[in-house]
């Protein structure tokens, strides 16, 4: 996959530009505060359909606008795709692909795919479960719709269930919990049953990385135990009201998941070092990108934010070595990659060196 082009208009502190993007390196170079990160976060808004920095559409106009833009030309398989989104202050926002009106933006998740490694991922093994299942989440998503739609009903579900539980009294509360716990149960089963098969293969792209990073001194494992099936879940769902009751929320199901990580046999989250933890969320990240390659034959675009700066030189060698013949976007202050093509910014405006 390869990204030609990208348009913004009046997109964060971007008030138009139209980026043509080399099919190797490209590096987005500027003083803080300058919108690096926001012409990363337009990209991948059409990987993930919304901000990966938590923030809402409207936040994403240029404060004293009305409207936004952003447009993305891309090659998948060889064919050339556009894909558009307008964000308003005051309406909904309009999703086109190929210039033809979508419903909703997860129509638009799983064609235009891309792996993002930003300095919080750095940090993805040595934080809680909810960082590593979330990493998984998204990766999952971007591959497979069924995932996403299963995660979404699960979420809805979660938490009318979880406003059940807060009130025992209310009429039909026994009906209403049972119902919840059945639909529950069955989206619990899918989501781990993915899970468990992702975890699976990304954990063998893991050990082989951290082996080759290492030189062979250290062995990496990823485990998601917690999955489930769905009479499991139910059983779990309906054995515990009393328990649930006093917590007031749902207990089991895979929001409670993790991705058990270990070092050397001991576990990675409390025995590693922060340098041998950051080894092995960026060989996650580079192994999530493999795996896109594996399931749909292309290499995702990668986005790069900040994360140079944050790497000693042999890590910094070894994920831009990794991402040859790959195309990649990287954002820094400082260091250029040799034979990159290189955009300068400043005040959201951008100057391709090569012109
Ligand atoms: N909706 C908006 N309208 C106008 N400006 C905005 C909007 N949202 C954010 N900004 C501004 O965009 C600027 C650049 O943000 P960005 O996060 O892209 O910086 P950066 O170049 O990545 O900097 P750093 O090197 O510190 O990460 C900031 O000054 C911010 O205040
Ligand atoms: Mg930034």
């Amino acid at each position: 996959m390869y990204c030609e082009s990208i348009r913004y208009v009046n997109y964060r502190n971007i008030e138009r530009a139209e980026i043509k993007l080399s099919e190797g390196v490209n590096v987005f170079i500027g003083s803080n505060a300058q919108g690096k990160t926001n012409a990363i976060e337009g990209v991948y808004y059409f990987a993930r359909g919304k901000s990966f920095r938590g923030a809402k559409d409207k936040e994403l106009i240029r404060i004293g606008c009305e409207s936004a833009e952003l447009g993305i030309v891309f090659r998948d398989n060889a064919r050339l795709r556009h894909h558009e989104v307008r964000l308003s202050a005051t309406d909904r926002r309009i999703c086109t692909k190929e210039g033809v009106n979508i419903r909703r933006m997860s129509e638009f998740i799983g064609s235009f795919r891309a792996v993002l490694f930003s300095p919080e991922h750095l940090s993805m093994v040595k934080e809680g479960p909810s960082e590593r299942r979330s990493f998984a989440d998204v990766a999952i998503s971007q591959l497979y719709p069924a995932y996403m739609s299963a995660l979404s009903r699960y979420q809805k579900i979660l938490l009318q269930r979880n406003s059940v539980l807060k009130d025992s009294s209310a009429p039909m509360f026994n009906d209403t919990l049972e119902v919840l716990s059945c639909q529950l149960a069955r989206e619990a089963a899918v989501i781990a049953e993915y899970r468990a098969r992702y975890v699976e293969r990304l954990a063998l792209k893991v050990e082989a990385l951290i082996d080759d990073m290492t030189c062979g001194r250290e062995r990496a494992t990823l485990r998601y135990g917690d999955g489930k099936s769905e009479e499991e879940y139910l059983r779990l769902l309906t054995g515990n009201t009393e328990k649930e009751l006093r917590a007031g929320s749902t207990l089991y199901g895979p929001h409670k998941d993790d991705i058990a990580v270990t070092l050397n046999g001991n576990d990675a989250r409390v025995y590693a070092s922060q340098g041998q933890q950051r080894s092995i969320a960026l060989a996650m990240k580079l192994g999530e990108g493999e795996l896109s390659r594996d399931e749909t034959g292309e290499y995702p675009v990668f986005l790069l934010d900040d994360i140079l700066s944050e790497l000693d030189e042999r890590r910094k060698e070894y994920v831009l070595g990794g991402l040859e013949g790959r195309q990649v976007m990287i954002t820094t202050c400082e260091r250029i990659p040799e034979g990159s093509r290189v955009f300068r910014v400043a005040d959201g405006v951008y100057c391709s060196d090569e012109s």
